[in-house]
């Protein structure tokens, strides 16, 4: 699986087919745009995971920290999209949706990277 953490390419792409599903899905609701996009939070942690597993120690606490961000994201962006499905306000869970997706990109970009 060397491919998951010799470049952060493809975990980049599947976050980014995820935002624009996202965006799509909160436009316009639509199950199966929703259902591909629970596809990619499959694959944004599968490939987040395994660069998980490359972090060098002196960052330790900042991989962690960007885990759970990402992770937080995902909970938000579904959160989201099941609240307007329900018919419930949602404007809260979206501003938080992407005010966490900034933190984590910024953290992700801060980290070093693959060497
Ligand atoms: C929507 C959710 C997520 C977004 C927007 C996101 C965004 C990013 C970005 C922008 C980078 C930097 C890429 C680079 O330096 O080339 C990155 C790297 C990384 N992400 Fe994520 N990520 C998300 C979810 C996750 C999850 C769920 C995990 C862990 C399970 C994770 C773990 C990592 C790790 C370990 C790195 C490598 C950091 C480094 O060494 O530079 N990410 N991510």
């Amino acid at each position: 699986m060397d491919f998951l953490t010799q470049s952060t390419h493809v975990h980049i792409t599947t976050w980014v087919i995820a935002l624009v599903l996202f965006l799509i899905a909160v436009r316009k609701p639509s199950t199966s745009v929703h259902m591909g996009l629970r596809l990619f939070y499959v694959l944004i942690l599968i490939t987040g995971f395994a660069l998980f597993t490359t972090f060098d120690s002196l960052n330790q606490a900042l991989y962690g920290i960007k885990m759970l961000l990402g992770i937080v994201t995902i909970g938000l962006m579904e959160m989201t999209l099941v609240r307007k499905k329900k018919g419930k306000k949602n404007g809260g869970v979206l501003a938080g949706a992407f005010i966490v997706l900034v933190l984590t990109v910024i953290l992700g970009f801060a980290l070093p990277g693959i060497a």
